[in-house]
């Protein structure tokens, strides 16, 4: 192992939504919710959700196969594999184990990171620091996520924001210059209650009472998080561009967490950079949590936007109350 972090960068990347679209016209027969509340209130027209039997693996699979194959990699080139979920298939093994025998990447390390939202980012900062080491060479993260099986349908607070899907980005060493130049995370617990799925964990095991109050949903205090989640990606993302030596106006692409267009303008103009090099696809996924990013950065390659040499500035926000910005040079 280096003693010194040689420079490791995102050499391929993957996504998958499942097939099925739910729209707000569908939500509108389900709660008591209109189209329009949901546009104006969070840019989200429709969601993607996995049919019964679906799992969180099946999702990241998928995404996984796509980025091996833009990479030009077989599965037993991986040594490292970092699932980013809050979803997972079930408490254990973690899901990363699950998709590195569904893979066929036999022999490589995988672990699950539990960081809400957060989470891709999370991982890349660990693969990152253990590719830059040297004591690993090729790492496979991904964030995916079954929202809809954690959801409340019953509640029109939540049930109208999130959606189901996986992202996946293979790390590996990049030329000097190259690949993360910087990343800035972080945790609050304070309001660890804001976003919360009450039971099933061991503060509160599973029983009949807690399955017939509904506590192994996803419950969020919305205003709450909305507010947090302003402040926390201006912060972090002052914090990594310092960080990296750049200046705000040098970031070329940003891929926010998609959680709602409010937050996503809120946080462009507080940062002084133009919206339009903020990706958007919220309007057609919702909040996919840990997928989200992977997603649109996958989306955003294939479409053009980002280009070599430039610098791209992921930034989240999530359960926790959880941050992270990271910053890559292309
Ligand atoms: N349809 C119609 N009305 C609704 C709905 C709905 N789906 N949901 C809430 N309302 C009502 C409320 O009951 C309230 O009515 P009232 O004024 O009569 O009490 C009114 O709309 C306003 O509710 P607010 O919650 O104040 O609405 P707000 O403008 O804050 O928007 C939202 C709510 C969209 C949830 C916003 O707070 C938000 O985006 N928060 C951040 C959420 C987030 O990003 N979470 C993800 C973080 S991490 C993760 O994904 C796991």
């Amino acid at each position: 192992m280096r003693s010194e972090i040689a420079p490791v960068g995102i050499i391929a990347t993957g996504s998958y939504t499942p097939p099925r679209v739910l729209t707000n016209f569908d939500l509108e027969k389900m709660v008591d919710t209109s189209d329009e509340w949901i546009r104006t209130r969070t840019g989200i027209e429709q969601r993607r959700i996995a049919d019964p039997g679906v799992a969180t693996s099946d999702l990241a699979l998928a995404a996984a196969r796509a980025a091996l194959q833009q990479a030009g990699l077989a599965p037993t080139d991986l040594d490292l594999i970092i699932v980013a979920t809050v979803t997972p298939d079930t408490f254990f093994p973690c899901t990363a184990a699950i998709l590195q025998h569904a893979l066929g990447a036999a022999g490589a390390t995988a672990f699950d990171l539990l960081v809400g939202c957060t989470g891709f980012i999370y991982g890349l900062a660990v693969a990152r620091e253990m590719i830059g080491t040297g004591a690993y060479h090729r790492a496979l993260v991904t964030g995916a996520e079954t929202l809809s099986k954690i959801t409340d349908w019953q509640d029109r607070s939540t049930c109208v924001l999130f959606g189901d899907a996986a992202g996946s980005a293979i790390m590996a060493p990049v030329p000097e210059g190259r690949g993360v130049l910087s990343y800035s995370l972080g945790n609050d617990g304070t309001s660890a209650d804001a976003l919360t799925i009450p039971a099933g964990g061991s503060r509160l095991p599973a029983s009949a009472e807690t399955v017939a109050n509904r506590l192994h949903y996803l419950q969020m205090e919305g205003p709450e998080v909305f507010k947090f989640a302003v402040r926390a990606m201006v912060e972090s993302s002052v914090d990594a561009v310092s960080r990296a030596g750049l200046a705000m106006a040098d970031i070329d692409v940003v891929i926010p967490h998609q959680a709602n267009l409010r937050i996503m303008d809120a946080a462009a103009k507080r940062l002084h950079l133009p919206s339009e090099r903020f990706v958007r696809n919220v309007d057609r996924y919702g909040n996919t949590s840990a997928a989200s990013i992977p997603l649109a950065l996958d989306e955003a390659l294939a479409a053009g936007r980002i280009h070599p040499g430039d610098c791209v500035m992921l930034s989240s926000f999530g359960a926790g109350l959880s941050w992270g910005t990271m910053v890559i040079r292309w």
